[in-house]
């Protein structure tokens, strides 16, 4: 059964290199996923695809159902999820071009169906989530971006994720530095923690697309974001493929 889902973020709605086998959309009691799961194999090793944003990106960060897509991961038999994101860099060290493996989250959304323990006949549920990334998948994408070509990786980071679809205030983005923010993306959560309550292990590549708002006294320019998201993406996909050919049977 494949154990392996990739979520594609912005500038990657399709996986390079996979062969797909079948597509299903899958029911959930959220409703619809973003879109059918995309079957295939990567490397000969089964892996799932999902689309956050929707086959053709028009699925917003705030309206991604992010309660069916990590169900209907689930449902199939996921057990593990590399999230692909684009990001903006908050850190010096998170320059654009830079692939950043998070190790930690900061949660700054408000407003979105964010729990599978909701109330109702179920007992009250509060998991664990002091360390919101799996550290197995998240070896398994370093030593991916160590040995993929032309990738540059920063180990370690703090994802603050805000609510969007704006890009944040200066000082918003001063106030997570503060915080100890290093990169700043709107679907980290509650990608995660739903994640986490079904026991899938999860872990981010981040793609940095764009310096945040007033790093270096600076706005985004939002003109130069599409060719850093079609280079960023071609360097996470380089990752992707080579964390699965990596993986052994614990992950495939
Ligand atoms: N802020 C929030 N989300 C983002 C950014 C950003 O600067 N860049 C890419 N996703």
């Amino acid at each position: 059964m494949t154990k392996l889902a990739i979520i594609g973020g912005t500038g990657l709605a399709q996986m390079q290199g996979l062969t797909v086998t079948r597509r299903e959309m899958v029911k959930t009691p959220f409703g619809a996923p973003s879109c059918p799961l995309v079957y295939g194999e990567l490397h000969g090793k089964p892996v799932v695809f999902l689309a956050r944003h929707g086959s053709r990106h028009r699925i917003p960060p705030h309206r991604v159902n992010y309660c069916a897509n990590i169900w209907a991961l689930h449902s199939v038999g996921i057990e593990h999820i590399i999230a692909v994101a684009a990001v903006g860099g908050i850190h010096e060290d998170c320059q654009v071009g830079k692939i950043v493996i998070p190790d930690q989250i900061i949660d700054y959304t408000s407003g979105r169906a964010n729990t599978f323990f909701d109330g109702g006949d179920e007992p009250v549920e509060h998991i664990d989530f002091s360390y919101p990334y799996g550290e197995v998948l998240r070896s398994a994408l370093l030593a991916g971006a160590k040995s993929a070509e032309d990738v540059q990786v920063v180990e370690q980071g703090v994802y603050g994720a805000t609510q969007g679809p704006r890009l944040e205030t200066a000082a918003e983005i001063r106030r997570m530095a503060n915080d100890g923010c290093t990169i700043v993306g709107m679907t980290g959560m509650p990608e995660a923690s739903l994640a986490a309550e079904l026991g899938v292990s999860y872990a981010c590549l981040a793609v940095v697309i764009n310096a945040a708002a007033g790093i270096d006294g600076k706005a985004v320019n939002t003109a130069e974001l599409p060719a850093a998201i079609s280079a960023g993406m071609d360097s996470a996909s380089r990752v992707l493929n080579a964390v699965v050919a990596n993986t052994d049977a614990s992950i495939s």
